[in-house]
């Protein structure tokens, strides 16, 4: 038995095709030891033991023994239409033998072939057209940020609490949970509202009888800490490293008519919502009936390729070419390649469809295991953007801390593999490729009843 390996009962994965190459390479010890000796400890890891992949296929993951695991996290929200998908692969292995970098600076079709499919992807009307390619979310955020700065010719900016934004100097302070930060001095103009979480209201109120004062109360911070003008407001429209916190309806109309107001624009940080995984909607604003002046997007866009990109109307755009700015890999050939190739997957094998009917199947699965077990709280979320937040007792909310990190080691030994978040880290992130069957969600939700069964047991 191997050190990952635990002596619960096996629920059987679903039959997969796939047969993994036969792995060659070092050991898990070997890379373990190197990992430690060399590469910064500030990079983490998951799970006590950690296990090492060297194969993905589709929804599927494989370890250096062969052990074949269901990937519900996705590489954190990433893998959006599944792992080396086959029509991904080709075009990304035909494009590395014909150009792989040059920077910005030549013309080359796939930035411009990618920058009008997403600007076809955007809101009729909303004139959102123009991108500038990144390598990730926090730069993508980072130069929306500036943009709105240049535009509006202010400072301040608002956030929500409880959100994540990215790990670079600006995005760590627009950033509102204390353990992504490091005492080192933050960006000045950075102010946190009151996120829409209902199930922890941050003023102790009760949907709907709170009259959304978590919303309207946006008004007050901007007349209290502000000049009273502002350049931006910023924010996922589900939480997703916060616990997939997902706000009352009227949540962002209130909020975006204050920023207005204001003078600020309205940014939705698309990284974890975008891309059809919210179900019913492409973009995840679109749930709340709002369109921002700027998207910010990464993870899904390319399905594990390093890219990003913010998208905007052109008189926004238009203060970037003022200065000299300049992003190296910024939109290069493979990137954007397969950014662009996602989009089509996404239409041609009806994502965004399974994203709401498998994603409503597993929410209702889900909803079940609420019933049978206490230490789920609250199940929340939108097409295969899930949470169940664990606590110890469902009057008083304790967070069930110790007990979320059990129930993700013990799906690891029964080869399911999720995610973790929320402010007290006891929310169970679940978010998948989207490629993921009724039958996945089958294994996944007998897994979680036993992991729970088992937590349960051993108290
Ligand atoms: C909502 C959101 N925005 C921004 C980021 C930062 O993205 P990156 O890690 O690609 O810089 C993340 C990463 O988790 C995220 O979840």
């Amino acid at each position: 038995m191997s050190s990952t390996e635990s002596t619960a009962k096996r629920i059987p994965l679903p039959v997969c095709n796939h047969t993994p190459a036969p792995y060659t390479g070092p050991s898990r010890d070997e890379i373990l030891t190197l990992r430690r000796e060399y590469v910064n400890p500030g990079v983490l890891t998951y799970y006590k033991d950690p296990i090492c992949i060297v194969e993905g296929h589709m929804q599927y993951l494989w370890d250096e023994t062969g052990r074949q695991y269901l990937d519900a996290i996705a590489g954190i929200v990433t893998v959006s239409v599944g792992h080396c998908h086959p029509k991904i692969t080709e075009l990304v292995r035909e494009q590395v033998g014909r150009l792989v970098h040059t920077t910005t600076i030549y013309l080359n079709p796939n930035i411009v072939k990618f920058a009008e499919a997403l600007a076809k992807r955007m809101p009729e009307g909303s004139d959102l057209k123009s991108t500038y390619f990144t390598n990730a979310g926090s730069e993508a955020n980072e130069l929306a940020i500036l943009m709105a700065k240049l535009h509006t010719g202010r400072h301040d900016v608002l956030t929500l609490r409880n959100s994540y934004h990215g790990g670079s100097q600006v995005t760590m302070n627009l950033t509102a949970v204390g353990t992504w930060k490091y005492p080192v001095p933050g960006a000045s103009g950075v102010k946190h509202v009151p996120p829409g979480y209902c199930y922890r209201c941050p003023f102790g109120l009760e949907y709907p009888s709170c009259d959304l004062k978590c919303a309207t109360s946006v008004e007050d911070v901007i007349r209290y800490e502000t000049c009273g003008e502002i350049a931006a407001f910023i924010a996922e429209p589900i939480q997703g490293v916060g616990g997939t916190v997902v706000p009352p309806p009227e949540y962002f109309g209130i909020i975006y008519d204050i920023v207005r107001r204001y003078g600020g624009l309205c940014i939705a940080d698309e990284v974890q919502t975008g891309f059809a995984r919210t179900g019913d909607q492409y973009w995840g604003f679109q749930n709340w009936g709002v369109t921002p002046d700027m998207v910010t997007m990464a993870k899904g866009i390319g399905n594990g390729a390093p890219l990003g990109a913010c998208t905007t109307k052109p008189e926004i755009a238009a203060h970037m070419a003022k200065r000299l700015h300049f992003n190296t890999y910024g939109g290069n050939p493979v990137s954007v390649l397969q950014g662009l190739s996602v989009l089509e997957i996404i239409d041609e094998e009806n994502i965004q469809q399974k994203a709401r009917e498998v994603g409503g199947y597993l929410k209702d699965r889900l909803l079940e295991l609420k019933d049978k077990h206490t230490l789920i709280g609250d199940v929340r979320g939108m097409g295969l953007m899930l949470g169940v937040e664990l606590v110890k007792d469902h009057k008083s909310k304790e967070p069930a801390v110790a007990e979320t990190a059990r129930v993700v080691e013990l799906a690891k030994d029964r080869s399911l593999l999720l995610g973790k978040g929320g402010y007290y880290g006891n929310v169970l992130r679940i978010k998948p490729p989207m490629c993921i069957t009724k039958d996945d969600c089958d294994f996944l939700a007998d897994c979680l009843d036993a992991c729970l069964a088992d937590v349960a047991d051993s108290k």
